[in-house]
Order: structure tokens, then sequence, then C-alpha cells
């Protein structure tokens, strides 16, 4: 059994859309003007006609410019470019929706992450997740390497108390609370079950069992704690412990709900004297050179 209380929220919804489960504080609606140069004229006839008339091609545009105008009528909520391959790809969308069911919101996030494992097969050294919640992240980490062990840190308590660092947000942004995304070990395991003796499971806070793998070195680390302290431990654990080529995948770097992640991230290059590459996914990498 773990201690969670009753109120678990799904993991990306709430990380990282400000812990509002459906619309934003912004769900106001945006200047008429900005709505206008989205809907003129010329181009709600041409949808009328294209929905009515047009070919497949056609009416997916129709429905693409509507979800848009939906966006940016709530806020300023980003739609995506359409037609990328990867949202093509069946069964990494079967997979993610059976592990995150009814939560779309990290996709990009897991493609990514899963992108550099497959590059890191080319290197010895296992891998580490720190904060795992249920597993979607592990799942598809598990999924794409070839080798070694594949460490994963969690309290299943949720998250540790926030600090000042966390709790530095704009008004428009939920903070966190301590005990926020609390799962069971148990949940983890039976999600990762394909994965059987290649997954390490080490449940406690951090950073207390990193010692454990101290005299391991990995290539791939995932960080995806939200707050300020267990990343900053994180970090300092596991620069010094990556291979040479290996990366530290940071899924909070670029997000307003982290500032205590972002701060432990940029304390760490300025110490370090390294680069952060900040994804357009919002994630940040270290690459060990
Ligand atoms: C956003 S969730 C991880 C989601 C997961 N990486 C995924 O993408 O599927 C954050 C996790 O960090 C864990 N966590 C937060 N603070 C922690 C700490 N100080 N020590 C250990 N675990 C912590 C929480 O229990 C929670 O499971």
């Amino acid at each position: 059994m773990n201690s969670c209380s009753s109120g678990a929220v799904d993991t990306d919804e709430r990380s990282r859309s400000g812990n509002a489960p459906f619309l934003h504080q912004q769900n106001i609606i945006r200047e008429p003007e900005l709505l206008m140069a989205m809907i003129t004229p010329s181009r709600l006839g041409r949808a009328v006609k294209w929905f009515i008339t047009g070919n497949p091609a056609q009416r997916r545009r129709v429905r693409q410019e509507l979800a848009r105008v939906a966006a940016a009528a709530f806020g300023d909520f980003p739609i995506s470019d359409d037609y990328k391959l990867w949202r093509e790809d069946k069964q990494f969308l079967d997979d993610f929706n059976r592990m995150s069911p009814g939560n779309p919101y990290s996709q990009d996030r897991k493609w990514t992450l899963r992108e550099y494992v497959k590059l890191s097969n080319a290197l010895p050294g296992d891998l580490a997740e720190c904060g795992c919640y249920v597993g979607t992240s592990a799942f598809f980490t598990a999924q794409a390497s070839t080798h070694g062990k594949l460490y994963l840190f969690d309290s299943f308590e949720g998250l540790s108390d926030p600090d000042a660092t966390d709790k530095d947000i704009d008004a428009d942004v939920m903070p966190w609370t301590a005990g926020d995304l609390c799962t069971s070990e148990a949940v983890l395991r039976n999600n990762l079950a394909p994965y059987g003796d290649s997954i390490v499971v080490l449940p406690g806070w951090i950073p207390d069992r990193f010692h454990e793998v101290a005299n391991r070195q990995f290539r791939v680390v995932h960080i995806d704690v939200d707050l300020y302290q267990p990343t900053r431990d994180s970090l300092e654990f596991f620069y010094p412990r990556l291979v040479k080529g290996g990366v530290i995948v940071m899924d909070d770097y670029g997000f307003k709900t982290c500032p205590g992640a972002t701060r432990a991230a940029e304390e760490l290059a300025a110490t370090q004297g390294i680069s952060i590459l900040h994804l357009a996914t919002g994630q940040g990498v270290i690459t060990k050179v």
C-alpha cells in the first residue's frame, strides 16, 4: 500500500497545464480583431464549400482550422502543425493511450525521449529515471532500449515539499503541493511488467537511494520531478556519471509551472560550463561531451 491521498491527478495534464484539468484560467475570449483575422469572409466561404463538397484533404484542412480558431478563442493555446509522420505511428499512439488514457498532452515529449534512447543504444551504460509516476515515460524508455538496466527512482508518495523557488510563479499558474502526482509502486510494476528484469525500481525520496547506483555509468537519464531540490540532487548525482555522448533529458525544464526545475538546470549549467538544449517540446537536454 502507498500513502497517497485519494486525489491523484494525471501526471502531464496536471503538471504542465498548470494543474487545471481542462481549461486554463485564461479561458477568456481573445481580442475580436485577432479572431477576425483568422475568420475572414473569404476563408469562411471557402471552409463551408470545402466542408460540404471538398476532397478528404480539404475537409481535413477545415477541421484543422476550426481547431485553431477554438484554441485562439479560449486563450493562447498552441495548435501544432498537422501531418507530422510520428503522429501516424499507430503502435506508439496505442501504447501512449493505454499508459496515459485520456491525457494526450505529453505525446511529443515521450516521442522525443524515446528517440534519444534509440540514439543512445550505440553507447555503453545504463539508463535512469528520476520521477516515474505510473511509468509512461519509463515504458517508452524500456521499449527503445537494447541493453543495460533502467533504474527508476520515485517516492511513490508524490511530490516532496515545494520550496520558495518552486513557488516563484505567475498568478495564472497553479502552485504545486506536497503529495501531488502520487501513485503506487504496484501500479508502476504492473505497467512495466513486459520489460521484466531490465527494470530496477528503487522507491524512496530523492536522493536517498542514489548511492545504490554510484558505481554505474549512464547513457540516458530522464529527470521529471517538477521541483527544485530533487531536480538539483538528480543533476548533481547523474551528470558526473554520464558516459561520453550520453544525455540528461529534463522533462520540466521549459515550463513556467516548474521554475525550480529550470533553476536547478541552469545552476548546473553555470557550474559545469555547459549548455542546455531547450527543445520546443519544453524539454531541456544536456549532452556529455
Ligand atoms: C510528473 S511525475 C513523473 C511522470 C513520468 N516521468 C512520466 O512522464 O510518465 C513526477 C513524479 O516525481 C515524483 N517525485 C517528486 N518529488 C520527488 C522526490 N523528492 N523524491 C522522489 N520522487 C519524487 C512523484 O512521486 C511523481 O511520481
